[in-house]
């Protein structure tokens, strides 16, 4: 019998310190999360100066507590996975300097992780049948992708957001209608009792480019409604506001994606990034992927949002192909996606 590979990843691009020990590059042994959001909502967003901070007090604690849940040691584990990109900078930094303090000590290899990939990646963990190729709608608070993966760490980028990130647009309309943060819990609660056909927000394409996504019309167009009805002193109905506006959201997303997937011939799609644990996207995506034969797939909530299980599962992959960083690893706030081609 092979012998498990051990990946103990770290992961603090943005608001939660996260740590984890996956095995395999499937399944995990722990995957602790010491989310920020308690703080950042007092001022309606992250604050990066005040992110890196806490992730400087947590970083440690966190760190020890995936070894110990995951009943394992430093020596036993086979490299150290961190994300270097995209994020943060001062948010990145703190992980990336004390996964590369982690693994120095321990004499293990450093692998240095894309945050996007382990979105993607997080995949494979709850799916074990799953292997690419497929076409993966990338759906976080910062990116908004559609991405054919060819391979384990092989992206070809066919669509990206020309504005806003679809969670930035449910964070700054959550912010609109007056729910806190993190928007996009929050407009979906919202959502559940409101009417979607209620208001028309409208679903932008780009000529040309099928697969671009832009979500600042629609925000706009939500921001114009609350204000039309505040001049005429009529109390918008929120949760009607929420529905709309997240089906307006909803129908782009996955008429791209199975645009994307019929004309390049993909049976299997992914979804990635917080916005994927959107039960009514899920939902919707479900339904048109039935009526297409087309396997969908998604990872629990809890590893669509970030955490470093994520990291380990494509850092596994980055390793067992020898991918491997100096002790000069440093954080890369716009890291591109790795050997793509776009
Ligand atoms: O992937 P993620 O945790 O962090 C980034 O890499 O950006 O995504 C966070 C984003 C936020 O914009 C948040 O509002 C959104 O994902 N989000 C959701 C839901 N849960 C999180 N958006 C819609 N519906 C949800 N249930
Ligand atoms: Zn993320």
């Amino acid at each position: 019998m092979e012998k498990d590979t051990l990946i103990f990843a770290v992961e603090s691009s943005c608001d939660e310190t996260a740590a984890a020990v996956v095995k395999n590059g499937r399944t995990v042994l722990s995957n602790i999360i010491s989310s920020q959001i308690d703080i950042h909502k007092l001022y309606g967003g992250v604050v990066p100066e005040i992110a890196s901070r806490k992730h400087m007090e947590k970083i440690n604690q966190v760190m020890s507590e995936a070894l110990s849940e995951a009943e394992v040691s430093i020596r036993d584990i086979d490299a150290v996975a961190v994300t270097y990109g995209p994020g943060l900078v001062g948010a990145l930094l703190v992980g990336v300097s004390a996964a590369k303090a982690a693994a120095f000590a321990a004499k293990k290899p450093l692998v240095g992780v894309h945050h996007i990939e382990g979105h993607i990646s997080a995949n494979y963990i709850e799916h074990k049948d799953l292997e690419p190729p497929f076409l993966c709608l990338v759906i976080s608070g910062g990116h908004t992708h559609l991405v054919i993966v060819r391979d384990y760490g092989e992206y070809k980028i066919i669509g990206r957001t020309r504005d806003d990130a679809a969670g930035e647009a449910f964070d700054k309309v959550a912010r609109a209608i007056g729910l806190g943060y993190p928007g996009g819990p929050k407009v979906q609660k919202m959502a559940e009792s409101g009417n979607e056909d209620a208001i028309f927000f409208p679903r932008a394409s780009i000529e040309g480019a099928p697969y671009d996504f832009s979500f600042s019309g629609v925000k706009s167009a939500v921001l114009n409604y609350m204000n039309g009805c505040r001049m005429k002193g009529i109390e918008p109905d929120r949760a009607d506001v929420a529905a709309s506006f997240q089906k307006a959201v909803i129908d782009v997303l996955v008429s791209h994606a199975i645009l994307a997937a019929e004309e390049y011939h993909f049976d299997k799609i992914a979804l990635a990034g917080g916005v994927a644990s959107n039960t009514a996207l899920r939902f919707a995506m479900k339904k048109a992927c039935e009526e297409k034969n087309i396997r969908l797939y998604y990872p629990s909530p809890v590893l669509c949002t970030d955490n470093a299980a994520m990291i380990g599962a494509a850092g596994y992959y980055d390793f067992i192909r020898g991918q491997r960083s100096g002790w000069d690893l440093n954080a890369v706030p716009n890291l591109k996606l790795g050997k793509c081609a776009e």
